[in-house]
């Protein structure tokens, strides 16, 4: 079953038919919010909005561990990430919709991994790809089928926030090889790895990074919102096609 997360933006996924709210408890603590199970075109999916459904989790308060594990109690294999992030490249400008396929890593301090505590055994995961090559492939093809321009390929800096960049460090970020920032991405990525779980992103421009293109002496935050709103109804129409295929 298809699981999916919801960043800024996309608190909600309306034409869910026979929405029902599931309140879920883990191990981990209280995932963002109870779960939301539905069908969209016969196909039974689970969503759930990462910041909470009033929107008030910070990036760093998220409890990504509870979050993945009540998709998967719910029997979720399959994860879209739907995420809002800055642009660093050019060409990546606000409204841009981006199917990322690497990740660098820059959070802290974030509860990171299932495999700790006593009596847990060490784990490694391989993490050199870290999203679902099936998955990506399934979201570009979605994107095609749906008639929305989609970049395949990116790569995603994962930072602490809440606040956002300064213009050095974006310089340093795209020296590290980076093309998008955001402040969601991880651990969100490995955990779903460690569980299992497939897992793709489609991450959605909301603004040029600090010091790039109209943000060049500040990011114009009050335009975000409705970059994000008019974004989201290509997201929405994305995953209808997904859900379909
Ligand atoms: N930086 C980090 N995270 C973000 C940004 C940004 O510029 N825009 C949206 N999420």
């Amino acid at each position: 079953m298809l699981g999916i997360i919801g960043g800024s933006g996309l608190s909600q996924l309306a034409n869910l038919e026979l929405p029902r709210r599931q309140v879920a408890r883990t191990p981990y603590g209280e995932p963002s919010g109870p779960l939301t199970l539905g069908s969209m075109d016969g196909q039974q999916v689970v969503f759930l909005a990462r910041h909470g459904y009033g929107h008030s989790i910070a990036p760093h308060e998220v409890n990504y561990r509870a979050n993945l594990w009540a998709l998967r109690a719910a029997k979720v294999d399959a994860v879209i990430s739907v995420a809002s992030v800055g642009g660093i490249r050019r060409e990546l400008g606000p409204g841009a919709i981006v199917i990322p396929h690497q990740i660098v890593d820059y959070t802290w301090g974030r509860a990171a991994t299932y495999f700790e505590g006593a009596g847990t055994q060490v784990t490694h995961i391989d993490f050199t790809h870290p999203y679902s090559a099936n998955l990506r492939a399934r979201l570009l093809a979605a994107a095609r089928a749906a008639g929305e321009a989609a970049v395949d390929g990116a790569v995603y800096a994962a930072t602490q926030g809440p606040r956002l960049e300064t213009a050095a460090e974006i310089n340093r970020l795209e020296r590290d090889g980076a093309d998008l920032v955001g402040m969601t991405g991880m651990p969100e990525a490995a955990l779903a790895r460690e569980l299992g779980l497939d897992y793709a992103a489609i991450a959605v421009v909301a603004n040029y990074a600090a010091g790039r293109g109209e943000s060049e002496r500040e990011i114009p935050l009050e335009r975000i919102a409705t970059v994000l709103e008019e974004a989201m109804a290509r997201v929405r129409r994305i995953i209808d096609q997904l859900v379909r295929q």
